[in-house]
């Protein structure tokens, strides 16, 4: 395990530092929708990551965004966002990640994410606990809604589709302190593990999105469900990840946004 550790963290930072070398350089830039978009560097971190672990590890599968799933029939599965935060990072804006979990018979054991803007490196090993470079983590004690600074985001869909988190958004910004839209739905999550946010809710993410980050909230004491409290798995369409204290509060402003 110390050694597929060791593994993930290196690698994670080798792709970060590779991102942070293109980043603010002229990019070859692709839309996958109006407003999806990908640019070369997704491309050049994921080519590297899945070229390490294919060489270390070549029975393991892969799961990651911008490339067709290898599925090796291992037991093993790694789970990659090779730049989270893809829009912020096209524009200049220093908000992004590299997300890595590794899974191991449908569950995740090992997660880490690195902030290469400013060399956060979050790793999280089940039944181990959730570190920020080397310091233990644990979610807030914030008590209650009024007190709390959420995160969330919002769906590429957002024009096409009603189910775009507008009607939560609107709920909920007038009962929290505040509410942040950073870009980077891994970060916000580990954000939610270093009690940097309260509480973190979003719909339509994908698993790379959210593996590594929610084996970190997890193993710093926080709760994952689904927006209306029910069980949360990697397919949910939506999910919900706070410290625990604001974890009911939160679930009842959107039971009253959907009914209303
Ligand atoms: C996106 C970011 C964003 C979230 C989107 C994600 P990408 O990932 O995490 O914060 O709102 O839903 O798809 O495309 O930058 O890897
Ligand atoms: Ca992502
Ligand atoms: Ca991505």
């Amino acid at each position: 395990m110390q050694q597929l550790k060791e593994f993930a963290v290196n690698l994670a930072q080798e792709a970060g530092a590779l991102l942070m070398k293109k980043f603010a350089q002229s990019l070859e830039i692709h839309y996958k929708g109006d407003i999806n978009l990908v640019t070369e560097a997704d491309k050049m971190s994921e080519n590297l990551i899945i070229a390490a672990i294919r060489q270390n590890f070549p029975d393991h599968g892969i799961l990651s965004e911008e490339s067709p799933a290898i599925l090796d029939g291992s037991s093993f599965r790694w789970i990659i966002d090779p730049l989270d935060g893809t829009t912020n990072y096209a524009h200049g804006y220093p908000v992004f990640c590299v997300s890595m979990a590794l899974e191991k018979e449908g569950e995740i054991i090992l997660g880490v994410i690195y902030d290469p803007t400013r060399q956060d490196t979050f790793v999280a090993e089940r039944g181990e606990g959730a570190y920020l470079n080397g310091k233990k983590l644990a979610v807030s004690a914030t008590p209650d809604l009024n007190r709390s600074l959420l995160a969330t985001g919002f769906p590429y869909d957002i024009r096409e589709s009603k189910d775009n988190n507008l009607n939560y958004f609107a709920a909920m910004a007038k009962e929290v302190q505040a509410i942040r839209r950073a870009g980077a739905a891994a970060l916000d999550i580990a954000y939610i593990a270093a009690g940097r946010f309260d509480g973190f809710w979003e719909l339509k993410l994908q698993p790379w999105d959210m593996a590594a980050g929610c084996l970190l909230v997890e193993e710093a004491g926080g709760k994952i469900t689904d927006i209306m409290g029910s069980p949360w798995n990697m397919l949910s369409p939506n999910i919900l990840v706070s410290n625990g204290r604001i974890h009911e509060p939160m679930i009842a402003v959107f039971k009253r946004a959907a009914g209303g």
